[in-house]
């Protein structure tokens, strides 16, 4: 049993790793910082339940160089400053800590694999009103509600987004606002508001992302009512960028949730933009595994067309584990084989299809069908 457990930390600790080197390589250092730790924090469980185990040393040299690489990439992005503006810094102090401006996001359009309708559709919302305000005399939508099922590239377009436009991007997490700031929480929301708008008089693209969006309407435990409060500060707040009022500021609100149902009516008509962002279609999944096997040795008998097939119902987020899990396979087969030295063989097939013996489809139809009914209630409001 004990063996069972062993084996599966192992895979845990691989697979994050393997993760955060991806998203270190793909320059989504945040990610990687997440996953570095993760996987540093399982291999120590390893080592501590596992004293005995002979690859501990080898671990032991992964968690070193895995804090090495974290201490880095803080340094790094430590220096991804919060502009200077006319704000003075009263509120500011407080606000900076959430306040997280990404001014040179490693993410592109040109790095989201496939997803031409999604793209369009953010082209035409933002890119083109952000770069060519004057094409756009009727205005332009100031809210867009990105939804659909988890690990289908919703963050991950939006991270793209701010490499799109030459502005301000702010990540805001929703969950932190509720959890944060308790009795506060409406306050910042108006704060919020009010630093982006200033940020936006001076001509220059904003877009607020608020991610996981639904949790600004999960109840916080220690305050009855607070989420109603927050919420009621958002629409005024969102009520408040309407084209009628102020034609000309480039202010987006990008919204993303797995739970659109979680949305109340009031909130959802203030995103005049919805978007659907569906599971991988076959194009995307071959595309998906195009790119992420890139720089990966692949043994020729491996066709990427017929796992693209074989993938059908994998969400995006699957099919990178699935290759990342394919890829470790012949990692941990060096490591065992060598200690660590050389180079891993290429990857096979059969690796791909022992790694999917193991892994179903991580989102089931009755939810697919929840999405689409839903979009299908609110396309038209
Ligand atoms: N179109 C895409 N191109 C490249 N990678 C993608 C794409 N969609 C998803 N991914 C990968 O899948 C991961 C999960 O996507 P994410 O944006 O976090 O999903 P969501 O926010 O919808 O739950 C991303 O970190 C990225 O590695
Ligand atoms: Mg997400």
């Amino acid at each position: 049993m004990s063996s069972t457990s062993l084996t599966y930390l192992e895979g845990l600790a691989r697979n994050y790793a393997i993760r955060a080197v991806m998203s270190d390589r793909e320059g989504n250092y945040a990610d990687a910082i997440t996953y570095y730790r993760r996987a540093i924090e399982v291999l120590e469980k390893i080592i501590q339940m596992y004293p005995d185990h002979s690859l501990n040393n080898i671990y032991r040299q992964w968690i070193g160089e895995y804090r090495r690489r974290v201490a880095e990439l803080e340094g790094l992005l430590g220096r991804v400053k919060v502009p200077a503006s006319g704000g003075g810094q009263d509120s500011l102090d407080d606000i900076d800590s959430f306040f997280k401006v990404v001014s040179d996001s490693p993410i592109n359009f040109s790095k989201v694999a496939n997803m031409d309708e999604v793209k369009n559709s953010i082209r035409e919302s933002i890119i083109y009103p952000s770069k060519r305000p004057d094409l756009f005399p009727l205005g332009w939508p100031r809210g867009i509600l990105l939804f659909g099922p988890p690990g289908c590239g919703k963050t991950y377009i939006a991270a793209a987004v701010a490499g799109e436009v030459n502005g301000y991007f702010v990540s805001v997490d929703a969950a932190s606002i509720m959890s944060k700031w308790l009795g506060e929480a409406e306050k910042r929301v108006a704060r919020l508001f009010s630093k982006a708008r200033e940020l936006a008089r001076s001509g220059t693209p904003v877009i607020i992302f608020i991610d996981e969006v639904d949790s600004l309407f999960a109840p916080y435990s220690s305050e009855v009512g607070g989420e109603a409060r927050v919420r009621n500060q958002f629409l005024k707040e969102m009520d408040g960028l309407d084209s009628k009022f102020s034609p000309k500021l480039l202010l987006f609100i990008v919204a993303a949730t797995n739970k659109p149902w979680r949305l109340d009516e009031a909130f959802i008509r203030r995103f005049q933009k919805r978007i659907y962002i569906p599971l991988p279609s076959r194009e995307t999944r071959l595309e998906l595994l195009r790119m992420y096997t890139k720089s990966l040795k692949l043994d020729p008998g491996v066709s990427l067309e017929k796992l693209a097939d074989i993938l059908e119902g994998y969400s995006s987020s699957d099919v990178v584990e699935i290759v990342m899990a394919a890829h470790l396979r012949t990692v941990r087969e060096l490591f065992e084989k060598s200690g660590g030295q050389g180079e891993p063989r290429p990857i096979t097939m059969e690796d791909f299809e022992e790694v999917l013996k193991y892994r179903k489809p991580s989102i089931n139809r009755d939810l697919l069908k929840a999405y689409e009914m839903w979009y299908e209630k609110y396309k038209a409001l």
